[in-house]
């Protein structure tokens, strides 16, 4: 199972202050360095947190993939294919949310998530749907042609009480099975966090996690590179740590 870290909150600290530290990009290479497998963030169309200093920057320094998550506006899939990441993620944005609110719809936007599907893979730039766990979202998802999904665990994040989370546990259960047979890379993220990561980790068919805001709040206390690894070793309890050179952080 793979880890990928959405580094976006360690920007928006930097934001709050409008100034140019803590660095995401500096907190991406600790957490290459720490073993994830990839580097998540969100280039909104109103910058609150990353910027497209910071989306160049990622697309160079890493030597792990980078996966662009973004809308299908169309100055951000402009950007997307000059920057050309390995990966670009499409999530539903609007201006007045706290966070990615559901999946993106892709019964109600299908053309326009065709069109930037099209775009993005005439630059050779991988596509991944950010969507609800319910079969029709997959079958649309499988009519689009992309290899990868990332389900939606927001629902199941936000129960209130054991029996919701038991069932959203269960509905995403049921659609990474669906997925699974379908031939998708199965992903999985949003509101993820140290406990209620567990149960998902005894899914068969998840192939990675993508986990922002848990991490990045750890590390306020033990550091980023400790923190991702204990969520490794959470969701990949078999994994032994490899150390990634990051000379880069002291090289001249
Ligand atoms: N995956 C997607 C598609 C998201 O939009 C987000 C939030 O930016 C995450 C994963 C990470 O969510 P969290 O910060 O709650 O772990």
């Amino acid at each position: 199972m793979k880890l990928g870290i959405n580094i976006d909150h360690v920007a928006t600290l930097r934001q709050s202050r409008q100034i140019h530290y803590p660095d995401p990009v500096v907190a991406a290479l600790l957490s290459e360095h720490a073993g994830c497998d990839s580097i998540v963030a969100h280039l909104r169309e109103d910058r609150r947190h990353i910027n497209q200093r910071d989306v160049e920057l990622l697309n160079v320094v890493l030597g792990i993939p980078f996966n662009l998550e973004m809308s299908i506006n169309k100055q951000i899939v402009a950007i997307a294919m000059k920057v050309r990441p390995e990966k670009v993620t499409l999530v539903p944005e609007k201006r007045k949310e706290l966070t990615t609110e559901g999946g993106l719809n892709l019964t109600l936007h299908y053309r326009r998530v065709k069109t930037a599907i099209e775009k993005l893979a005439s630059r050779d730039i991988e596509v991944s749907l950010f969507i609800d766990p319910v079969r029709s979202q997959i079958d649309k998802a499988k009519s689009l042609g992309v290899r990868t999904i990332e389900l939606n665990t927001g629902k199941y994040s936000e129960s209130k009480t054991v029996g919701t989370q038991k069932r959203e546990l269960e509905k995403i259960k049921k659609a990474v099975q669906y997925a699974h047979n379908k031939g998708f890379f199965v992903a999985v993220g949003h509101g993820l966090e140290y406990e209620n990561v567990r149960p998902l980790t005894k899914i068969k068919g998840i192939q990675e996690f993508n986990i922002g805001h848990a991490i990045v709040s750890r590390s306020v206390f033990v550091g980023i590179v400790e923190a991702a690894r204990e969520m490794i070793s959470l969701i990949d309890p078999q994994r032994k740590i490899k150390k990634r050179n990051i000379s880069i952080l002291y090289d001249k």
